[in-house]
Order: C-alpha cells, then sequence, then structure tokens
C-alpha cells in the first residue's frame, strides 16, 4: 500500500471521486494489521474524502480514561491539537450523543441547544477542525474521532457527499474496532499467561524441586566421600566451602518461597508511601555506601496516602532497590528514588515510585522474562547467585494491590 499525503488545495472531490477512495479504502484495508497504519491511512483518506488540509485521529485509551492523539497528517502545528481529552470532556460527550458528523456549519445554532454542543463547539474552533467525524463501535461505543480542517470555509456539501462520507467513516470505524478487538487480545493473552504462571503454585513447586536438586546431590556427595577422603585436608576445606555455598543457597530459596506465600493475605493500612521508601533506604545505606554506590532521593510533598501492606511493599522496593544494587556491583554508581503524586486522564490520583539504577540495564531478550519464577542471571556460585524469584514477588504484589509495575 502507498501513502498519499493529503490535499494541499480546498477541490473538493466528485461524488465519482469520492466512490473511488471509499472503495479503494476497503480494498486496502485487508493489508493493514497494526493501529498506528491503519489510523493514518484513515485520516488521509477522510482528508481526501472531505477535502481539508490537515487531520488528527484520536483513539480511545481505556486504560487511562481518555481518548488520545494517534495520527495527524497536514501543516497544523501539533501544539493546537492536545495529546490527549478525558472522556468526559464535552466533544466526545456531543459525538456520543449525536452520532452524527460534526461540521462547522451546523455548529453556529443547533449545537448551542444540546448539552455538550458548546462545549463542542469551543473545542472544534480551539482544534481549528472545519469537521469532526465520530467513530462509534457496535456496540455505542465511541472508539475514536477524527478531527479534520481546512484553511477555508468548506464548500456546501450536497446529500450524496455527505452519504458517501459516512460510508467511509463507517468502514474506518470497522476497521478501527477489528484491530482494537485484536490488540486488546493479544494484550489479555500476554496478561493471562503472565498470570498464569504465577498463580500457578506448581510451577513454583515443581521449580523449587529442581532449583534444591542440584545443591542437595552436592551435600550428598560430600557426605558420601567424606568418611574415605577425611585426611585430604585440601578435599574437605574445597568441598565444605561448596557445601557451604549451597546450603546459602537453599536457605534464600527457602526464605523467598515463605514470602512467596505469605503475600496471601496483604493487611491494609493508610500509610504514607515515602515513610515506606525512606525506611528501605535506611536498610540498604550501609550496603551502598560500600559499593560506591550514591543514592539520591526525591520524595514529593504532596504523595497522596495510599492503602497498603506495609510490610509487602518493603519487600517491593527492597527488591527493587537490591536488583538495582546487584547491577551496579563493583563499578559503583547512582540509585535514584523518586516518588509523586500522578494525575491520570481520567482524575484518578496515584502515588508513583520510580527507581533508576545506572548499571548494566536489562536486556530486550530478557524483558519479557525478568518476572518469570526463577528467572535469573545471576549465576554467579555463592551467596551472590539469584534465586530468581524477587521479581516474580514483587509482580504478585503489585497485582494483590491493584498497582501497575512497568519496566524501562
Ligand atoms: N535493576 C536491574 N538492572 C539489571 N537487571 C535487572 C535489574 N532488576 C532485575 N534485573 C534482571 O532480572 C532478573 C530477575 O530478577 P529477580 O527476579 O529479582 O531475581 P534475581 O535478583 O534473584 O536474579 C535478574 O537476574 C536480572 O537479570
Ligand atoms: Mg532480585
Amino acid at each position: 500500500m502507498t501513502s498519499r499525503p493529503p490535499n494541499t488545495s480546498i477541490v473538493a472531490p466528485t461524488a465519482n471521486e469520492l466512490l473511488n477512495i471509499v472503495t479503494r479504502f476497503a480494498a486496502d484495508l485487508g493489508t493493514m494489521t497494526d493501529l498506528t497504519t491503519l489510523g493514518n491511512c484513515i485520516i488521509q483518506e477522510l482528508c481526501r474524502a472531505g477535502a481539508t488540509t490537515h487531520g488528527t485521529l484520536f483513539l480511545l485509551d481505556r486504560e487511562h480514561e481518555c481518548y488520545r492523539r494517534a495520527s495527524m497528517v497536514g501543516p497544523l502545528a501539533p501544539t493546537i491539537i492536545p495529546p490527549t481529552l478525558a472522556v468526559d470532556h464535552p466533544l466526545p460527550h456531543h459525538l456520543l450523543a449525536t452520532n452524527s458528523i460534526m461540521t462547522q456549519a451546523d455548529s453556529a445554532e443547533d449545537l448551542q441547544e444540546t448539552e455538550f454542543g458548546a462545549g463542542a463547539c469551543a473545542a472544534m474552533e480551539a482544534m481549528q477542525a472545519t469537521r469532526i467525524v465520530p467513530h462509534l463501535n457496535n456496540k455505542g461505543r465511541l472508539i475514536a474521532f477524527s478531527l479534520l480542517g481546512a484553511a477555508q470555509p468548506l464548500a456546501e456539501e450536497n446529500a450524496l457527499t455527505r452519504s458517501l462520507l459516512a460510508a467511509l467513516a463507517q468502514t474506518a470505524t470497522n476497521a478501527l474496532y477489528t484491530i482494537v478487538l485484536y490488540e486488546d487480545l493479544l494484550r489479555s493473552h500476554t496478561l493471562m499467561k503472565r498470570t498464569d504462571r504465577l498463580k500457578s503454585l506448581e510451577t513454583i513447586a515443581g521449580g523449587f524441586a529442581h532449583e534444591i536438586r542440584n545443591p542437595l546431590t552436592s551435600i550428598k556427595t560430600f557426605i558420601q566421600l567424606a568418611p574415605e577422603r577425611k585426611d585430604d585436608p585440601l578435599f574437605i576445606q574445597e568441598f565444605s566451602k561448596v557445601v557451604l555455598d549451597d546450603v546459602y543457597r537453599i536457605e534464600r530459596l527457602i526464605q523467598e518461597i515463605l514470602d512467596y506465600s505469605r503475600y496471601m493475605e496483604p493487611k491494609l493500612t493508610d500509610e504514607n508511601l515515602n515513610d515506606v521508601v525512606a525506611s528501605c533506604l535506611y536498610f540498604i545505606d550501609v550496603k551502598a555506601d560500600s559499593h560506591g554506590i550514591k543514592i539520591e532521593k526525591e520524595l514529593a510533598s504532596d504523595l497522596p496516602r495510599v492503602m497498603l501492606d506495609r510490610q509487602q511493599i518493603k519487600q517491593v522496593l527492597l527488591n527493587l532497590l537490591l536488583n538495582a544494587m546487584d547491577s551496579m556491583a563493583g563499578a559503583g554508581g547512582r540509585l535514584r528514588v523518586q516518588t509523586r503524586k500522578l494525575v491520570k486522564p481520567g482524575g484518578n490520583v496515584w502515588a508513583h515510585i520510580e527507581i533508576e539504577d545506572t548499571g548494566e540495564g536489562i536486556q530486550d531478550t530478557n524483558l519479557e522474562h525478568i518476572f518469570d519464577p526463577f528467572f535469573t542471571t545471576k549465576h554467579e556460585s555463592g551467596e551472590h547467585e539469584g534465586t530468581g524469584l524477587g521479581l516474580t514477588i514483587v509482580h504478585q504484589i503489585i497485582q494483590e494491590h491493584h498497582g501497575e509495575i512497568r519496566v524501562k
């Protein structure tokens, strides 16, 4: 599929040309499997069909309760169009209520009368749009809308032009909805896979058995050989070091399994997250110092109080902080902990914590595995060997708290 530049002059296509645009667009749809390509194509074709010079497609972002600017074409400065519009903004309300293409011509009188008309009309003007196309799915939900604009006012449209434009808009909506559903499905599949993995005690128990089999074998071998090699000091010395490491490893695994099962009953209390952060930093301070790691903390004074299980969130933070320190082991570096108040576009207030280190980072291929039980890249023997359970526990606890965790 080739992408065609939008009109730069206002020459309205004839009915025949419009019909061609609609047919070609419908044919092109088969080649598009992602939202970005589809969004770009929709906005280009709508501009072409509507004889407008610039256009922006807003897509519903359900997670953040807003419409997000997804595709833009034409010479309009992006600052004129905000990156997001809240779902309760008058414009989406109005489009939802009328489910018809809004034009400058009908805006003046008719719009002032409806509940959200005036607000929608003001937004249309502020965003320099001459026409706004709603995209409602078959459940009556506004999944997107397209803002189209031109420097000059639109020419009079006849009924045929209007209905062909509506047909193009409807085709675009159907295509958008299909891809949105498809992407949702992919996302929930990934989430289900992860949740399954975490909830499955079988995985944990099986993994645990596997993980302790090796150290147990070495301990058993040592005990079997010890009587006949008791007079070989080198053997006893070397092997007991290995055995001690193995004992450490089993101890750590047991401790983490216990921690893992403890998440079952979170005891929520009303807390200031800054206090929890400060108490965790206090624990790691000495260790950080001895490794040449500088701790920087920025704790927001307006952080909202949250309901949380203090012990569990401490465990989350300590796991993240210790991982950060591991990644800088030896070389020193900077560990930054920041808290801030986050107001999501829907108006919900969240407490946000960011932990950043200057360590080695995580390879792209490992990113999708770091929350898996027993996934570790710390294979050094002895006390520093990883168990790969830290982030599994972190993820579980955050899920239990209905929070979110992201990694960059
Ligand atoms: N801050 C970090 N920097 C680099 N890699 C990290 C960081 N945090 C986690 N990782 C990677 O994720 C893996 C899993 O972490 P985790 O579940 O805590 O297990 P462990 O620390 O026992 O290896 C680590 O082995 C490491 O590869
Ligand atoms: Mg860890």
